[in-house]
């Protein structure tokens, strides 16, 4: 046990310090394949990332099995790399040849007595999803396999980050690839699934009359669709009218929605067109439909049902051909149980519903919108951002994003104001972001402790590195430029195994 003890730490401190290097993931990672090789007697080895857009998981980086012409994979929860990662949890089989859903699907065993051979799989998790699994083979005999799956665990919680980043690496510049091929849709910017049912529902729904109800929380990008439907009508050249039903007194809703007569209640002095008819033959978009009083619902179902209205204080009934778009961030079902909602005016809004799914569940859309914001608000700001380092990728990647796109756009035009160097980094994100870096309190799963340890090492030594670069390797300027003491800098780089003097004659931005 003393004799595994030692070797474990060996192995644990040689690639803690291949990680803290400068080399590509490919060349980092197969070496780091070949010390576990060399180190522990793993026979072979394979590191498989999972790519969530495909929902497959790659064989990447290999040890001792010959390459193969056409890519390997697992669909998710397929053979037992498929299944480690779908489920989270490490599997050990002790002898292959008694194992059926061992797949060997890389081919390297098929001359192999299986029988001579155990088959470790442990996931890679960060910030609390599988990112990847590790796999090991080695010798059935005298195998400890509760020891070497606690080590693999270890071991793929340091590669995790750096797997992490590779992998929004990779899908960022397959969305791009995908999007250069399609062309972006519209003003929305999206490439998740999700996404792409709301861009098919605006392409049905905006050549006919159809009453649409939008739905999704704050800063989902409700309005932009609201406009993106009436952009796209035939009625595109005719007025669209905006009023947001909570931005309004009550008592002056209708009013603002369907006009007035002259003296139709204390202070209405002049007759007042509604948007209604100032919209005429275009598009009237009603925005936070649940703060509408119940008696100004039924006044909207009937415009709804018959097309006509009068204005509040009376007068001739007036005919509308307006297109009407419904937004609203409240559960209308849950209003309507509550009584705050007619019911049937919810059924006749329900017609035609496009949901905007919240941003943290669209995936790498995350990264594809901070790339559009950059270089929409680096046009309006007059400044140019060359590209969005990594720690900050990161950052935006793993955080909740309570106020969705808007969130994600104000957090970038602070970044770009505060950027120097062409760079979006890290730790010129808002300190929300910050917080969720270093381990989301909100985030369950005890499974994440291990994670949330070689996170922060690995963003402070990205942190580290930066500032080194920026100042040449002087580690007084560095310790300013990240407002600590050269104390505390000193110890963090001799603690980390980060070579200070490399950096005396880099340039800024790799
Ligand atoms: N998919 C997207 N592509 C590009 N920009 C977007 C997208 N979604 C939202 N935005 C931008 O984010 C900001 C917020 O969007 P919007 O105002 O439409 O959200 P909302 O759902 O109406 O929010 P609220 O409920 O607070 O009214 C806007 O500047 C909008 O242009
Ligand atoms: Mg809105």
């Amino acid at each position: 046990m003393a004799d595994s003890l030692q070797v474990y730490f060996t192995a644990l401190a040689k690639i803690a310090q291949l990680l803290a290097g400068e080399s590509d993931f490919q060349s980092t990672m197969e070496t780091i394949l070949v010390r576990l090789a060399r180190l522990t007697g793993m026979k072979r080895g394979m590191i498989s990332l999972y790519r969530r857009d495909l929902e497959q998981v790659h064989v990447d980086i290999t040890y001792g099995i010959p390459d193969t012409s056409e890519p390997v994979y697992y669909r998710l929860g397929e053979g037992i790399t498929g299944r480690v990662v779908a489920t989270g949890r490490p599997i050990a089989i002790p002898r292959l040849d008694q194992e059926p859903l061992f797949l060997d699907r890389s081919g390297a065993r098929r001359e192999i007595d299986r029988s001579t051979l155990a088959f470790l799989c442990v996931p890679m998790k960060f910030a609390g999803q599988t990112v990847g699994a590790l796999s090991v083979d080695r010798a059935a005999k005298g195998a400890d396999l509760p020891g070497e799956i606690a080590f693999l665990e270890v071991v793929a919680n340091l590669l995790a980050p750096r797997v992490h980043t590779r992998r929004v690496q990779e899908e960022n510049a397959r969305l791009r690839e995908a999007i250069g091929r399609h062309g972006p849709m519209g003003t929305v910017v999206g490439n998740a699934n999700s996404m792409r049912l709301v861009a098919e529902q605006i392409d049905q729904v905006a050549q006919t009359m159809t009453t649409v109800l939008i739905t999704g929380e704050t800063g989902t990008g409700k309005g932009l669709v609201a406009s993106e439907i009436h952009y796209r009508s035939p009625r595109r050249d005719k007025p669209m009218t905006r009023l947001d039903c909570g931005a309004i007194p009550e008592n002056l809703v209708e009013s603002e929605i369907f006009g007035h007569q002259k003296g139709a209640f204390t202070g209405a002095i002049e007759k007042r067109i509604g948007k209604f008819e100032l919209a005429q033959d275009g598009t009237i978009f009603l925005d936070e439909i649940g703060e509408l009083p119940l008696a100004s619902q039924v006044k909207l179902l009937r415009v709804l049902e018959e097309g006509e209205f009068e204005r509040v204080g009376g007068g001739k009934t007036i005919k509308t051909n307006a297109r009407v778009v419904i937004a609203t961030n409240r559960d209308l079902e849950k209003e309507v149980a509550a009584g705050r909602f007619r019911s049937d005016l919810f059924y006749r809004l329900s017609v035609f519903p496009i949901h905007l799914p919240p941003l943290r569940e669209r995936g790498a859309d995350i990264i594809l919108l901070a790339d559009f914001f950059v270089q929409k608000l680096g046009e309006k700001m007059g400044c140019k951002i060359s590209r969005i380092d990594s720690s900050a990728l990161d950052m935006l990647i793993s955080y909740h994003w309570p106020g969705n796109v808007r969130e994600l756009q104000n957090c970038l035009e602070r970044a770009m104001i505060l950027a120097t160097d062409g760079i979006i980094h890290g730790y010129q994100l808002p300190p929300s972001l910050q917080v969720a870096a270093s381990g989301d309190e909100s985030d369950p799963g005890a499974e994440t402790g291990a994670t949330f340890q070689s996170m922060v090492k690995a963003y402070e030594i990205t942190l580290i590195v930066e500032a080194l670069k920026k100042t040449r390797g002087n580690q007084t300027k560095a310790a300013k430029l990240l407002g600590t003491t050269k104390r505390v800098i000193q110890y963090k780089i001799i603690n980390h195994g980060i070579n200070y003097k490399k950096y005396s004659g880099v340039k800024v931005g790799k």
